[in-house]
């Protein structure tokens, strides 16, 4: 024995000096940066440090280098030390349209919800290398994704290129989707630091937060999602936190982000939220898209005029190319150019996105087994939606076109330079023509639900209605509320009362308030499901897919449960998308720490309010049970059980209920899971501790004493309590 195990260690001594002369001989992207950082010339250190938006927009468009590609951004590379050019795109959706400005196509992944609603991390990711290698395949190196903004309140216009309400979650999904991006030798943001809560006010909208509500919610989403993603850069917010624009916040960038995470890329700027040069001071490192703000402060005129005379900037100069450096070089951009006219596989990529909208469409009712439909069904009378020609999707700068362009596209945005941001645009993918196809036998009849009289008569003598209601969202303004627009709230009253077989499909970028709920047979929130929406929501319809999507947020049983009765500024401020700089003037505070870090679920456990339906919430057409939970506040373990006749896939939730007795619910742990009929599995999950733990000002403090868990079906729906007595510990960052 004793004589075997010195073989093995001599062998694995004699393997490993290779090994480590190789790794010797293998700068690390650290050291190649300090090393391009020693070789660069003063005038060389402002290139990187600034970008221009290639596209004629802003008032004094700046000349488009020839190389550069029709998207969000670009920024000089320096040939002579082998830096590649940043070719910009967005985003977390698939290489984004900007207003056609290329002429080409785009896969189209469902929205941020859709995708957060499958809690399938795996998936994400390979959504992200989809995206990733289109992006690259088109020219691009830098994907402006990974919006993992926390959803404070539903009526936020970008809720639906978020992700969730929750830390865990949106950190984990966000981690895995940067990872996807990122695996193409392209470099990924993850944005937009921070506390991104509303549209409204969006370039002056002041956060008031307590550092110890930040750090336990919004901050710690971007955490989880840079230790697991390791994006080469974060994109800052418009808002203001504290007093100070998000851009320009030495709190959330040189104290939080560079010191207590020791996070090694370069924060860019959003597009118009760059207040001044002393942003440099407060931790930016580049000023993306620079026409758009009021001055270009990061170029050799104003950052190098004062590196030149102030030590301070000087030394900023040179840690900010170093940091725009090491992401270049830790995704090896440079190693691998990258070339537009690059192959793509369309089809595997739609098949993608097929694959999110199904696992993300959430079946939120089911009265009496109305659905799955079956494919006998005689007359099918669909409503509504644009249902005939398309699926909805979010807009702004988050747009992208399928092969084709949309459908149908309504403009909406006014005039200005980016009016056609901002139209509501239907992918062309035709839940009518997908479920016609389903059930080739039915009679399927399509009335668009302009006239109530007409689908309530339609409604009358079909076997089963379907309506399509949708409400459309677009970067750059809020809701007014969470009814569903332009009358469907009452069309689906009148067809469902008309006929009691009535299956609503929702295409929504946010929750929505349900006033007809009751009278429906079914509901199914399909969110924006993307380019191949359409099939997806029919193969549910149909059983062909059976329904695992879990609600990533809180759908509030009224408005006036929700922290504040209406977005902050909604009423007097003129909704505001593009151009305009951060006004020091403007004032508009908003306070978070209503709230503070209890959103969603934990705001409505904390004020013993019940949802309509809540967080974690999904109905299956087989049926799951959890038990066995066993936990040392560390891991835990269950089992899950698929105890009824079909194959499907239900999501396991651990929640901290209580510590010492006092309500404190947190999502710790989920694994989302496939079991055949019948089949039963032990899980278990890692519990990260900060999700117990409380901020002590500079460290995780987790305070001694009985901490309560239990298996959720969903955030209000608990099983019996299992205790931990844990010891106090405390533990920097
Ligand atoms: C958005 C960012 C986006 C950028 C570039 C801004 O308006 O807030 O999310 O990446 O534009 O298009």
């Amino acid at each position: 024995m004793k004589v075997r195990t010195s073989i093995a260690v001599s062998f694995v001594i004699a393997a490993a000096i290779p090994f480590a002369a190789a790794v010797a001989r293998e700068p690390s992207a650290d050291q190649r940066a300090d090393a391009t950082v020693a070789e660069m010339t003063p005038a060389e250190k402002t290139i990187l440090t600034h970008g221009i938006m290639p596209l004629p927009i802003g008032e004094n468009p700046p000349p488009v280098p020839e190389d550069a590609i029709p998207g969000a951004g670009y920024v000089h590379g320096i040939p002579r030390l082998g830096v590649p050019a940043l070719k910009e795109t967005d985003a977390s959706l698939g290489v984004s349209y900007v207003s056609g400005a290329r002429g080409d196509y785009a896969t189209a992944l469902p929205s941020g919800l859709a995708m957060a609603s499958t809690w399938n991390p795996e998936l994400l990711r390979e959504g992200g290398a989809a995206i990733g290698q289109e992006a690259r395949a088109k020219g691009f190196n830098v994907m402006l994704a990974g919006g993992v903004n926390l959803m404070r309140d539903p009526r936020n216009g970008r809720t639906f290129e978020y992700l969730s309400e929750d830390p865990l979650l949106s950190g984990v999904l966000v981690g895995h989707a940067i990872d996807g991006i990122q695996s193409n030798h392209i470099i990924s943001t993850i944005k937009h630091l921070a506390l991104n809560g509303q549209e409204t006010g969006r370039k002056f909208v002041d956060v008031q937060i307590s550092d110890a509500n930040a750090r336990e919610s919004d901050l710690l989403a971007f955490q989880i999602g840079i230790e697991i993603g390791n994006p080469g850069s974060v994109m800052c917010a418009y808002n203001r936190v504290l007093g100070h624009q998000a851009c320009s916040s030495d709190y959330l960038f040189n104290q939080v982000l560079k010191r207590d995470w020791g996070y090694k890329g370069f924060v860019m700027s959003d597009w118009g939220a760059v207040p001044g040069l002393e942003a440099a001071l407060n931790g930016l490192d580049q000023q993306s898209g620079a026409q758009l703000d009021p001055d270009v402060f990061f170029d050799a005129d104003t950052l190098g005029a004062a590196a030149a005379s102030d030590p301070r900037y000087a030394a900023r100069l040179d840690d900010m190319n170093k940091r725009i450096l090491w992401a270049i070089y830790d995704n090896q951009v440079d190693k691998y150019p990258v070339r537009p006219g690059g192959e793509i596989n369309f089809d595997a990529h739609a098949d993608i996105a097929e694959e999110v909208a199904k696992q993300g469409i959430v079946l939120l009712r089911n009265r009496n087994g109305a659905l799955p439909l079956a494919k006998e069904a005689r007359s099918i009378l669909v409503v509504g939606g644009y249902a005939d020609t398309g699926v909805l999707s979010g807009a702004g700068s988050s747009q992208v076109h399928p092969r084709g362009g949309p459908a149908a596209n309504i403009t909406l945005g006014g005039e200005g330079p980016f009016a056609a941001f901002i139209s509501e645009q239907y992918h062309r993918s035709s839940p009518l023509k997908a479920i016609a196809a389903m059930a080739p036998e039915a009679n399927v009849k399509f009335r668009n639900g302009f006239y109530t009289s007409e689908a309530v008569e339609q409604a009358r003598k079909a076997d089963v209605v379907i309506v399509f209601a949708t409400k459309w969202a677009s970067e750059g303004f809020d809701q007014p509320d969470l009814t569903l627009p332009r009358g469907q709230d009452a069309l689906i009253d009148a067809v469902a009362s008309a006929n009691p077989n009535t299956i609503v499909v929702l295409e929504t970028g946010n929750p929505i308030l349900m006033p007809w709920l009751d009278k429906t047979a079914a509901v199914v929130e399909a969110w924006y499901p993307g380019m191949r929406g359409g099939e997806a929501i029919a193969s549910v319809l149909f059983g062909e897919t059976n329904p695992s999507g879990r609600l990533p947020i809180t759908f509030p049983a009224s408005e006036s449960d929700l922290p504040r009765p209406k977005v902050d500024g909604f009423d007097t401020l003129e909704a505001n998308f593009g151009g305009d700089a951060p006004n020091p003037d403007a004032e508009l505070k908003v306070d978070y720490n209503i709230e503070g870090s209890d959103l969603g679920y934990r705001w409505n456990a904390r004020e013993g309010k019940k949802a309509l339906f809540p967080f974690g919430f999904g109905l299956s057409y087989t049926s799951f049970a959890s038990s066995d939970l066993k936990s040392n506040g560390k891991t835990a373990s269950f089992i899950l059980a698929n105890n009824g006749n079909r194959a499907g896939a239900t999501v396991g939730q651990v929640y901290l209920v209580s510590r010492n007795g006092q309500t404190q619910q947190r999502l710790v742990g989920f694994k989302r899971v496939e079991l055949a009929p019948g089949e039963e599995r032990k899980v278990s999950v890692n519990i990260d501790q900060r999700l117990l733990a409380e901020w002590n000002g500079s460290g995780w403090t987790i305070p001694a004493g009985i901490y309560d868990f239990a298996l959720g079906e969903d955030a209000e729906n608990l099983g019996r309590t299992v205790s931990v007595r844990l010891s106090e510990h405390s533990w920097k960052d």
